[in-house]
């Protein structure tokens, strides 16, 4: 590798590829502003205890860490949400709730690079903190749907696969798993469609170590069988006899999934059990996009997290909330022919043939850029073939010609680049065409 060289899994954003990401990160903003949200940021460089433990195990492996001149042992963020705890917890008796905030950010993986999974990349962030209630949990992920349709997106394009953490806890208690190794059993569940059984069943065992009364093979069977429900109605019919807690939950299951079908998003949702999300401190329901045909990676993940912000020393505080990559949505879109066509750099660019031009033409130039209109302007004079090519090239729609000639005669051209029509205005209406012509 040449020292010259960006590092593996970062990426440079050339003009076009920086127009696409503010194409995708104005949706993003767009969107949550028009939710009510507010903007919010946090330091790229956080101690690195902030992660440890409350990320889980599969996140440390993968953090850009090291200790800065001080002695410190810090992190690039691998993830918003525990910064965003720390912050809701240090005002939490002033907030207004409940808090409802987005982020667009920087966030960092030392991951493997492969398609859709970077070290770098963006995510764009919302939360609601406060609300314990499965009306914040539907918020959260018709938020999540809406900006992925105000990119174009729709309903054939991607889905929302719904789990429930909780449930699968309660679902363990009724196969007397106990609590403390329930975590274990769920990093379990979570590999179900990518290992093979007899992964599976060694990680099962290791994970029931503290459970000798529980079968691995029959726990993973009965958990097989718990995660290929697909509805509330036939969960309903697998708990038969469930105990009151089951009930409970089934009911906030309905009240999730009715709201969502109110606000007219039950054809982007589906329950699918399967997913129980990699990070440690989710609690209740979670969810996860992809794309709707096909099984590459997600392009958004969340869900509630009740007990972070009071692990992080602030008082209890119910969370939701999601975070979507751009790397795998910019892949989705680009598959979709959404991408923006590139932008028109130039509304106008004035050529000046002599330099006597150069005061009245750069007069015009500044006067037509506060007005807002974009303009470029040769930085050098010359021959009108050498400069009008230039002004051709620039993407311009309107070229000024400041020639010797028209200036001795009171006047400018404008010429239209696409059928090289001509028209000769006054030199003193210059700004006056251009902002009636705009
Ligand atoms: P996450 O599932 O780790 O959740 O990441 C969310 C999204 O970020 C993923 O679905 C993916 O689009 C993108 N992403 C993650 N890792 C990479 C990577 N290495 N390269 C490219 N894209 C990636 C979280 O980060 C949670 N903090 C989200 C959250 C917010 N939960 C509650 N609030």
């Amino acid at each position: 590798m040449s020292f010259f060289t960006s590092l593996p899994g970062f990426r440079e954003f050339y003009p076009a590829e920086r127009t696409i990401q503010n194409h995708i990160f104005d949706a993003w903003r767009a969107t949550a502003l028009r939710f009510g949200f507010q903007e919010w940021d946090a330091p790229l460089l956080e101690p690195l205890e902030l992660f440890i433990e409350k990320s889980g195990a599969e996140i440390v492996h993968q953090l850009f860490n090291f200790e800065d001149k001080g002695g410190r042992k810090v992190t690039l963020r691998p993830e918003m949400t525990p910064s965003l705890a720390r912050m809701v917890a240090a005002r939490a008796n002033t907030l207004r709730r409940p808090v409802k905030w987005f982020a667009i950010g920087e966030n960092f993986r030392y991951e493997k690079q492969q398609k859709g999974r970077l070290r770098a990349f963006f995510q764009l962030n919302a939360d609601i903190l406060g609300e314990p209630s499965p009306a914040a949990d539907a918020e959260i992920i018709a938020l999540c749907i809406e900006t992925l349709r105000a990119l174009g997106l729709q309903a054939d394009d991607f889905r929302v696969r719904v789990s429930d953490r909780s449930l699968w806890f309660l679902f363990l208690e009724s196969q007397g798993v106990p609590e403390a190794v329930a975590p274990a059993v769920l990093a379990v569940v979570d590999k179900l469609e990518r290992s093979s059984p007899a992964e599976l069943t060694q990680a099962a065992v290791d994970a029931l170590k503290g459970a000798p009364a529980v079968d691995p093979v029959a726990l993973l069977a009965r958990a097989r069988e718990f995660a290929a429900h697909d509805s509330i109605e036939s969960l309903t019919a697998f708990f038969a006899n469930a105990s009151e807690k089951i009930t409970v939950r089934l009911s906030e299951w309905r009240v999730l999934l009715d709201t969502l079908r109110a606000m007219g998003l039950a054809d982007f949702v589906v329950p699918d059990l399967t997913i129980v999300r990699g990070l440690a401190y989710y609690t209740g329901f979670v969810f996860e996009v992809f794309e709707r045909t096909g099984d590459g990676r997600a392009i958004a993940g969340g869900g509630r997290y009740d007990a972070l912000v009071e692990k992080l020393g602030g008082p209890e505080m119910p969370a939701t909330g999601f975070g979507m990559g751009d790397v795998t949505l910019k892949n989705l879109l680009e598959s979709r022919a959404l991408l923006p066509a590139a932008d028109p750099i130039l509304d106008y660019y004035a050529i000046i043939l002599a330099p006597e031009c150069r005061p009245s033409a750069l007069a015009d130039v500044f006067a037509l850029r506060r007005s807002g209109l974009r303009v470029g302007y040769s930085f050098k004079e010359g021959k009108f073939q050498k400069l009008i090519q230039a002004a051709e090239q620039s993407g311009a729609r309107k070229v000024l010609i400041y020639g010797g000639d028209e200036l001795k005669a009171g006047i400018v051209k404008v010429r239209d680049t696409r059928t090289r029509a001509e028209q000769i205005i006054p030199a003193s209406s210059v700004l006056a065409f251009a902002t009636n012509a705009s």
